[in-house]
Protein backbone atom coordinates (compact mmCIF):
# COMPACT_ATOMS: atom_id res chain seq x y z
CA UNK A 1 0.00 0.00 0.00
CA UNK A 2 1.48 3.78 -0.66
CA UNK A 3 0.62 6.17 1.32
CA UNK A 4 0.39 9.76 1.40
CA UNK A 5 3.41 10.64 2.78
CA UNK A 6 4.81 7.80 0.43
CA UNK A 7 3.83 9.69 -2.68
CA UNK A 8 4.95 13.12 -1.33
CA UNK A 9 8.46 11.82 -0.67
CA UNK A 10 8.81 9.78 -3.89
CA UNK A 11 7.03 12.90 -6.05
CA UNK A 12 10.15 15.36 -4.09
CA UNK A 13 12.76 12.75 -4.49
CA UNK A 14 12.31 12.36 -8.33
CA UNK A 15 11.71 16.52 -8.38
CA UNK A 16 15.36 16.31 -6.83
CA UNK A 17 16.44 14.15 -9.39
CA UNK A 18 15.80 15.95 -12.44
CA UNK A 19 17.29 19.27 -10.99
CA UNK A 20 20.37 17.48 -10.17
CA UNK A 21 20.14 16.01 -14.00
CA UNK A 22 19.20 19.66 -15.15
CA UNK A 23 22.67 20.71 -12.98
CA UNK A 24 24.56 18.69 -14.82
CA UNK A 25 23.21 18.47 -18.50
CA UNK A 26 24.69 22.66 -18.34
CA UNK A 27 28.03 21.69 -16.85
CA UNK A 28 31.10 21.87 -18.61
CA UNK A 29 33.09 20.93 -15.45
CA UNK A 30 32.06 18.56 -12.55
CA UNK A 31 33.64 17.86 -9.88
CA UNK A 32 32.84 14.63 -7.88
CA UNK A 33 33.91 13.93 -3.75
CA UNK A 34 33.18 10.91 -2.81
CA UNK A 35 33.22 9.12 1.34
CA UNK A 36 32.79 5.99 2.76
CA UNK A 37 28.90 5.97 2.38
CA UNK A 38 29.85 5.01 -1.38
CA UNK A 39 31.48 1.70 -0.04
CA UNK A 40 28.81 0.84 2.59
CA UNK A 41 26.55 -0.90 0.58
CA UNK A 42 29.64 -3.16 -0.66
CA UNK A 43 29.95 -4.36 2.76
CA UNK A 44 32.49 -2.04 4.29
CA UNK A 45 31.55 -0.27 7.07
CA UNK A 46 32.18 3.69 7.61
CA UNK A 47 34.33 5.63 9.55
CA UNK A 48 31.13 6.68 11.56
CA UNK A 49 29.89 3.14 12.16
CA UNK A 50 30.33 1.72 15.69
CA UNK A 51 33.41 -0.95 14.87
CA UNK A 52 31.95 -4.82 15.31
CA UNK A 53 34.08 -7.91 17.03
CA UNK A 54 37.47 -7.30 17.84
CA UNK A 55 37.74 -4.29 17.73
CA UNK A 56 34.76 -2.65 18.69
CA UNK A 57 36.04 -0.64 21.81
CA UNK A 58 38.19 1.09 19.18
CA UNK A 59 37.04 4.56 17.61
CA UNK A 60 38.46 4.59 14.08
CA UNK A 61 39.88 7.84 14.38
CA UNK A 62 41.98 6.55 17.29
CA UNK A 63 43.63 4.31 15.21
CA UNK A 64 43.84 5.66 11.92
CA UNK A 65 46.43 8.25 14.15
CA UNK A 66 49.91 9.24 13.63
CA UNK A 67 50.65 9.15 17.48
CA UNK A 68 48.64 5.69 17.72
CA UNK A 69 51.26 4.09 15.50
CA UNK A 70 54.15 5.98 17.64
CA UNK A 71 53.07 4.84 20.52
CA UNK A 72 51.44 1.61 19.73
CA UNK A 73 52.83 -0.19 16.16
CA UNK A 74 51.75 -3.72 16.27
CA UNK A 75 48.11 -2.43 17.63
CA UNK A 76 47.80 0.09 14.75
CA UNK A 77 49.31 -2.27 12.03
CA UNK A 78 46.85 -5.37 13.15
CA UNK A 79 44.19 -3.08 12.95
CA UNK A 80 45.20 -2.37 9.34
CA UNK A 81 45.34 -6.21 8.25
CA UNK A 82 41.92 -7.06 10.12
CA UNK A 83 40.48 -4.09 7.98
CA UNK A 84 42.07 -5.29 4.47
CA UNK A 85 40.59 -8.93 5.22
CA UNK A 86 37.22 -6.88 5.50
CA UNK A 87 37.98 -5.64 2.74
CA UNK A 88 39.43 -7.93 0.38
CA UNK A 89 36.82 -9.60 -1.12
CA UNK A 90 34.34 -7.12 -1.62
CA UNK A 91 33.04 -6.20 -4.48
CA UNK A 92 32.07 -2.53 -6.24
CA UNK A 93 28.85 -1.73 -5.62
CA UNK A 94 25.84 -0.01 -8.28
CA UNK A 95 27.30 3.49 -6.98
CA UNK A 96 30.61 2.80 -7.88
CA UNK A 97 29.55 1.37 -11.76
CA UNK A 98 27.35 4.58 -12.23
CA UNK A 99 30.09 6.50 -11.25
CA UNK A 100 31.54 5.30 -13.82
CA UNK A 101 28.53 5.66 -16.42
CA UNK A 102 28.78 9.23 -15.74
CA UNK A 103 32.48 9.48 -16.45
CA UNK A 104 31.42 7.74 -19.80
CA UNK A 105 28.59 10.09 -19.84
CA UNK A 106 30.35 12.94 -19.13
CA UNK A 107 33.42 12.43 -21.75
CA UNK A 108 30.60 11.85 -24.44
CA UNK A 109 28.79 15.21 -23.74
CA UNK A 110 32.54 16.92 -24.14
CA UNK A 111 32.06 17.64 -19.83
CA UNK A 112 35.48 17.40 -17.89
CA UNK A 113 34.44 15.22 -14.48
CA UNK A 114 37.28 14.72 -11.96
CA UNK A 115 36.17 12.13 -9.53
CA UNK A 116 37.81 12.41 -6.33
CA UNK A 117 38.14 9.94 -3.48
CA UNK A 118 38.36 9.92 0.33
CA UNK A 119 38.67 6.11 0.62
CA UNK A 120 41.24 3.66 0.68
CA UNK A 121 39.39 1.00 -0.96
CA UNK A 122 39.89 0.49 -4.55
CA UNK A 123 36.56 -0.11 -5.68
CA UNK A 124 36.32 2.62 -7.78
CA UNK A 125 39.03 1.43 -10.08
CA UNK A 126 37.43 -2.04 -9.71
CA UNK A 127 34.18 -0.44 -11.34
CA UNK A 128 36.41 1.33 -13.91
CA UNK A 129 36.93 4.71 -12.71
CA UNK A 130 39.94 6.58 -12.46
CA UNK A 131 39.98 8.18 -9.21
CA UNK A 132 42.31 10.64 -7.38
CA UNK A 133 42.92 9.15 -3.86
CA UNK A 134 43.38 11.60 -1.22
CA UNK A 135 43.82 9.94 1.85
CA UNK A 136 46.01 6.92 0.39
CA UNK A 137 45.95 3.20 -0.98
CA UNK A 138 44.95 0.36 1.54
CA UNK A 139 46.70 -2.57 -0.47
CA UNK A 140 49.81 -0.12 -0.64
CA UNK A 141 52.77 -0.11 1.95
CA UNK A 142 55.46 1.90 2.38
CA UNK A 143 58.29 2.58 5.93
CA UNK A 144 57.55 4.45 8.59
CA UNK A 145 60.80 5.78 8.48
CA UNK A 146 62.77 6.40 5.53
CA UNK A 147 58.87 6.15 3.51
CA UNK A 148 60.51 4.09 0.93
CA UNK A 149 57.74 2.39 -1.05
CA UNK A 150 57.35 -1.65 0.75
CA UNK A 151 56.37 -3.64 -2.65
CA UNK A 152 57.10 -7.67 -0.94
CA UNK A 153 52.96 -9.25 -1.16
CA UNK A 154 51.86 -9.14 2.74
CA UNK A 155 50.20 -11.85 4.28
CA UNK A 156 46.70 -10.39 5.26
CA UNK A 157 46.64 -13.17 8.25
CA UNK A 158 49.61 -12.09 9.79
CA UNK A 159 49.51 -9.15 12.41
CA UNK A 160 53.08 -9.25 13.35
CA UNK A 161 54.96 -5.77 12.34
CA UNK A 162 57.66 -5.72 9.08
CA UNK A 163 60.83 -3.82 8.94
CA UNK A 164 62.08 -2.24 6.56
CA UNK A 165 64.84 -3.97 4.58
CA UNK A 166 66.85 -0.40 3.66
CA UNK A 167 66.96 1.14 7.32
CA UNK A 168 64.46 -0.88 10.13
CA UNK A 169 61.81 0.51 10.67
CA UNK A 170 57.94 -0.35 10.68
CA UNK A 171 55.89 -0.77 8.02
CA UNK A 172 52.95 0.71 7.74
CA UNK A 173 49.80 1.04 5.21
CA UNK A 174 50.26 3.67 2.48
CA UNK A 175 47.52 5.82 3.80
CA UNK A 176 46.70 9.47 5.16
CA UNK A 177 46.34 9.33 8.99
CA UNK A 178 44.88 12.34 11.43
CA UNK A 179 47.64 14.55 12.08
CA UNK A 180 49.57 13.95 8.66
CA UNK A 181 49.41 15.78 5.29
CA UNK A 182 47.35 14.90 2.33
CA UNK A 183 49.74 13.93 -0.89
CA UNK A 184 50.35 17.56 -2.53
CA UNK A 185 49.95 16.22 -6.06
CA UNK A 186 46.69 14.68 -5.44
CA UNK A 187 45.49 17.89 -2.81
CA UNK A 188 46.55 20.63 -6.00
CA UNK A 189 44.11 17.94 -7.94
CA UNK A 190 41.04 18.22 -6.01
CA UNK A 191 41.41 22.01 -5.38
CA UNK A 192 42.07 22.76 -8.80
CA UNK A 193 38.75 20.29 -9.98
CA UNK A 194 36.57 21.96 -6.97
CA UNK A 195 37.95 25.66 -7.45
CA UNK A 196 37.14 25.13 -11.40
CA UNK A 197 33.97 22.86 -11.68
CA UNK A 198 30.07 24.22 -12.25
CA UNK A 199 28.84 21.73 -9.94
CA UNK A 200 29.92 19.70 -6.85
CA UNK A 201 28.78 16.00 -5.85
CA UNK A 202 29.70 15.21 -2.47
CA UNK A 203 28.24 11.54 -2.27
CA UNK A 204 28.78 9.44 1.03
CA UNK A 205 30.63 11.19 3.07
CA UNK A 206 29.66 13.04 6.55
CA UNK A 207 32.29 16.42 5.18
CA UNK A 208 33.81 16.18 8.81
CA UNK A 209 37.42 15.62 8.07
CA UNK A 210 39.01 18.57 6.61
CA UNK A 211 40.78 19.50 4.30
CA UNK A 212 38.45 17.28 2.16
CA UNK A 213 35.46 18.83 4.04
CA UNK A 214 36.22 22.01 2.72
CA UNK A 215 36.27 20.99 -1.30
CA UNK A 216 32.39 22.07 -1.45
CA UNK A 217 32.83 25.68 -0.04
CA UNK A 218 35.75 26.53 -2.18
CA UNK A 219 33.37 24.65 -4.96
CA UNK A 220 30.54 27.02 -3.95
CA UNK A 221 32.77 30.61 -3.46
CA UNK A 222 33.74 29.71 -7.15
CA UNK A 223 29.91 29.61 -7.88
CA UNK A 224 29.34 25.84 -8.39
CA UNK A 225 25.90 24.43 -7.20
CA UNK A 226 26.42 21.71 -5.04
CA UNK A 227 24.36 18.23 -5.08
CA UNK A 228 24.54 16.21 -2.10
CA UNK A 229 23.82 12.29 -2.15
CA UNK A 230 23.69 10.72 1.38
CA UNK A 231 21.02 8.34 3.34
CA UNK A 232 21.32 10.86 6.02
CA UNK A 233 22.02 14.53 4.34
CA UNK A 234 24.14 16.38 6.32
CA UNK A 235 21.62 19.47 6.37
CA UNK A 236 24.91 22.01 5.18
CA UNK A 237 23.65 24.98 4.24
CA UNK A 238 25.96 24.98 1.02
CA UNK A 239 23.83 22.55 -0.48
CA UNK A 240 21.06 23.14 -3.62
CA UNK A 241 19.92 19.82 -3.98
CA UNK A 242 19.97 16.82 -1.63
CA UNK A 243 19.55 13.59 -2.91
CA UNK A 244 18.41 11.61 0.17
CA UNK A 245 18.98 8.23 -0.21
CA UNK A 246 21.26 4.90 -0.59
CA UNK A 247 24.63 6.11 -3.43
CA UNK A 248 23.45 2.07 -4.58
CA UNK A 249 20.14 3.46 -5.49
CA UNK A 250 20.12 7.40 -6.51
CA UNK A 251 23.25 7.28 -8.38
CA UNK A 252 22.19 5.03 -11.09
CA UNK A 253 18.65 6.73 -10.87
CA UNK A 254 20.43 10.18 -11.88
CA UNK A 255 22.80 8.72 -14.24
CA UNK A 256 19.52 6.63 -16.04
CA UNK A 257 17.70 10.26 -16.17
CA UNK A 258 20.87 11.76 -17.90
CA UNK A 259 21.25 8.74 -20.44
CA UNK A 260 17.41 9.35 -20.93
CA UNK A 261 17.66 13.16 -21.67
CA UNK A 262 19.77 11.73 -24.87
CA UNK A 263 17.63 9.80 -26.22
P1 LIG B 1 32.04 8.88 7.40
O1 LIG B 1 31.98 7.53 8.04
O2 LIG B 1 32.42 10.04 8.25
O3 LIG B 1 30.64 9.25 6.74
C1 LIG B 1 29.95 8.35 5.92
C2 LIG B 1 28.77 9.09 5.35
O4 LIG B 1 28.13 8.22 4.43
C3 LIG B 1 27.70 9.52 6.38
O5 LIG B 1 27.32 10.86 6.13
C4 LIG B 1 26.54 8.55 6.10
O6 LIG B 1 25.27 9.18 6.33
C5 LIG B 1 26.72 8.27 4.63
N1 LIG B 1 26.20 6.96 4.20
C6 LIG B 1 26.22 5.78 4.85
N2 LIG B 1 25.74 4.80 4.06
C7 LIG B 1 25.41 5.37 2.88
C8 LIG B 1 24.86 4.90 1.65
N3 LIG B 1 24.58 3.62 1.47
N4 LIG B 1 24.67 5.78 0.67
C9 LIG B 1 24.95 7.11 0.83
N5 LIG B 1 25.46 7.62 1.96
C10 LIG B 1 25.69 6.77 2.96
O7 LIG B 1 33.03 8.70 6.16
P2 LIG B 1 33.85 9.82 5.38
O8 LIG B 1 33.06 11.09 5.27
O9 LIG B 1 34.33 9.18 4.14
O10 LIG B 1 39.99 9.49 6.95
O11 LIG B 1 35.06 10.05 6.35
C11 LIG B 1 36.07 10.94 5.95
C12 LIG B 1 37.39 10.48 6.48
O12 LIG B 1 37.31 10.35 7.88
C13 LIG B 1 37.84 9.12 6.02
O13 LIG B 1 38.46 9.12 4.75
C14 LIG B 1 38.79 8.71 7.08
C15 LIG B 1 37.94 9.12 8.26
O14 LIG B 1 38.44 9.13 9.45
C16 LIG B 1 41.16 8.95 7.31
O15 LIG B 1 41.30 7.79 7.66
C17 LIG B 1 42.28 9.92 7.20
Amino acid sequence: MTTDLDTTSIKSQYRALQQAATLLNNARRICILTGAGVSAESGIPTFRDKQTGLWEQYRAEDLANIDAFERHPEMVWSWYQWRRNLVKDKQPNPAHYALNDLQQWAKSHSKNLELITQNVDDLHEQAGSYATHLHGHLWKNKCSQCDAAYTDPIDYQQSELITCTLCNGNIRPDIVWFGEMLPQDAWQHAENSARNCDVFISIGTSSLVYPAAGLAQLAKNNGAKIIEVNLNPTQNPLIDVVLAGKAGEMTPQLIKLLQSNDD
